[in-house]
């Protein structure tokens, strides 16, 4: 198909979806789930439900797209109707679609929402991220926090770190969370997303927490020339949301390439994290239950 076929078919879909915000894909198009195809079942001997923000793209689509061929049930996340074309091949292969711009608390709200209707999930991968603008903060770091405070308690959290997060500040005095007059720092919202990994893991026994630093990877965000893996870049991710080896169900870590490393030190701090949960639960209005 070339692109203008593409796009067309994408609109027409796009269309389709528009009718709800959250649409199985029995109800769009007909199709059998893959947990329920012979082939699925000879792939995958422990099936799980995986939410994957940002899969519109990057990483969080190349995840999505792998965990689904893996035979595990996936559940979409783009940023609005507009964007629902990007996830097509996955809606019509299985997947639930969900919606949602995380740079607006509303929307934050509803899509935590449309992913408990569709039930627990066993994993959610925080993956969607900017690198600049005014909602770098409020993407990286603010939806993350409440999300994670809204959808019902998953078995797997994971959150899209980088190497860029030693860099960021520790001083949280007068951040603009939401994006209202200034443009937020990536370092510093890798840093907080990091230690709210961490945070989790401390508080949540129950819940392995990780993150992860997925390497300098060519996405839309990190160019053409970026030099890393681009496979290696989310293998890590789908590794800690799914596998049963003992060492992907462990709790706590910043990983990189499934190997753990050592984080900034604020991030194992304990006070700096009470203080950036306090911080997020004061901007947001909700508290890590
Ligand atoms: N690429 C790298 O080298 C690199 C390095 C270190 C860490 N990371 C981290 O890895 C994660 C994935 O990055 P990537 O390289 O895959 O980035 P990407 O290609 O730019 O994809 C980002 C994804 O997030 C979505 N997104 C952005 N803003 C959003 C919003 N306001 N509401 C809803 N969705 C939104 C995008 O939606 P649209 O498609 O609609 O824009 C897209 O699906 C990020 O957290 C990033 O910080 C990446």
């Amino acid at each position: 198909m070339n692109r203008r076929k593409f796009l067309f078919a994408g609109t027409r879909l796009g269309m389709a979806l528009a009718a709800g915000s959250l649409l199985s894909p029995k109800s769009v198009l007909g199709r059998a789930a893959p947990s329920e195809t012979a082939d699925t079942a000879k792939t995958t001997q422990n099936p799980g439900r995986i939410f994957i923000t940002g899969s519109s793209d990057g990483l969080g689509y190349l995840a999505a797209e792998s965990l689904q061929a893996q035979g595990h049930e996936v559940i979409v996340h783009v940023r609005s109707q507009q964007r629902m074309p990007a996830v097509r091949k996955l809606v019509e292969k299985g997947a639930v679609a969900t919606v949602g711009d995380l740079s607006d608390l509303a929307q934050i709200h509803d899509l935590a929402r449309q992913v408990n209707a569709v039930g627990r999930m066993d994993a959610v991968i925080h993956n969607a991220g900017v690198f600049s603008g005014p909602h770098v903060l409020m993407v990286n770091t603010v939806a993350p926090f409440l999300l994670t405070a809204l959808i019902q308690r998953p078995r797997r959290l994971i959150y899209l770190s980088s190497g860029m997060h030693k860099g960021g500040s520790t001083d949280l005095a007068g951040k603009d969370w939401l994006g209202r007059s200034s443009a937020g720092g990536y370092s510093d919202s890798k840093l907080y997303v990091t230690t709210l990994a961490a945070a989790v893991a401390r508080l949540w026994p129950d819940v392995f927490s990780n993150a992860v630093n997925p390497g300098w990877v060519p996405t839309k965000m990190g160019g053409p020339a970026a030099p890393d893996d681009l496979h290696l870049g989310h293998a890590t991710q789908e590794w800690l949301a799914v596998s049963d080896e003992p060492e992907a169900k462990t709790s706590g870590g910043y990983w990189f390439h499934r190997k753990r490393e050592e984080p900034h030190s604020a991030v194992r701090d304990v006070r700096f994290q009470d203080l950036l949960l306090a911080e997020l639960a004061r901007v947001t209005g909700t508290r890590l239950a």
